[in-house]
């Protein structure tokens, strides 16, 4: 199973990013929220490719906003392995998976815990990966919604008959506790915040994950 860990929950994200750099964590997971599609605000597009610089590890970008286009088109995508968009904004989403796949970027959709599964089927085989929230998008030490296995068992189940290679990505509230029954459900990549950076030895809570 691949790790990636989130930073939101840090104040200082060029140390979090020094000491990830030192993990074998796979990705570094960037939450970008714009105050509207989120109660949050986080990270600029200029803060995020000030931060690529300094990382050895790839990043998959979420883009927790209403207006994805205007962040993909300012980012740095040399050091991006996905670029991650919701299926719940009020946008033309070919559209922005075809502007992520333009610049050789991963695609994916997130879908929030309360959305039907189906909205995804029109995208399927365009996805890289489909990252399934398992909180409600916004903040980080939120608790696991365990509802969520169900629904990567059942895109699992999708993905699998129609022959398609989508990564299943997993994001919020994961935790060396559940981490094993999240592996049991097929999840190819978990995404681990507060589990991970709220500790003193980060290499450690990765290999619980794993
Ligand atoms: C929530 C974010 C998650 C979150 C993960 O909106 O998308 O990536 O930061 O943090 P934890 O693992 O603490 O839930
Ligand atoms: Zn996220």
């Amino acid at each position: 199973m691949k790790v990636s860990v989130s930073i939101l929950g840090l104040n200082d994200r060029k140390k979090a990013i020094s000491l990830l750099n030192n993990t074998n964590c796979d990705y570094i997971h960037i939450d970008v929220m714009d105050g509207s599609f989120v109660p949050n605000k986080q990270f600029t597009t200029e803060e995020i490719n000030n931060l690529e610089i300094i990382s050895k590890k790839k990043f998959d970008v979420h883009l927790m906003v209403d207006n994805p286009r205007e962040y993909i088109e300012n980012l740095d995508i040399s050091n991006i392995e996905y670029i991650i968009v919701h299926s719940e904004i009020a946008k033309d989403i070919n559209e922005l998976l075809d502007l992520i796949k333009s610049y050789n970027v991963k695609c994916g959709l997130s879908i929030k815990p309360n959305t039907d599964i189906s909205i995804l089927t029109p995208y399927l085989n365009k996805l890289d990966l489909i990252l399934v929230m398992s909180v409600e998008p916004g903040f980080s030490g939120q608790e696991f919604i365990s509802n969520s296995l169900d629904r990567v068992s059942k895109l699992k189940q999708i993905i699998k008959n129609n022959n398609l290679d989508i990564v299943m990505a997993i994001d919020g509230g994961i935790n060396g506790s559940n981490a094993s029954l999240v592996k049991k459900s097929g999840i190819d990549m978990v995404v681990s915040g507060s589990y991970v950076t709220n500790s003193l030895d980060y290499q450690d809570k990765i290999n619980d994950l794993r």
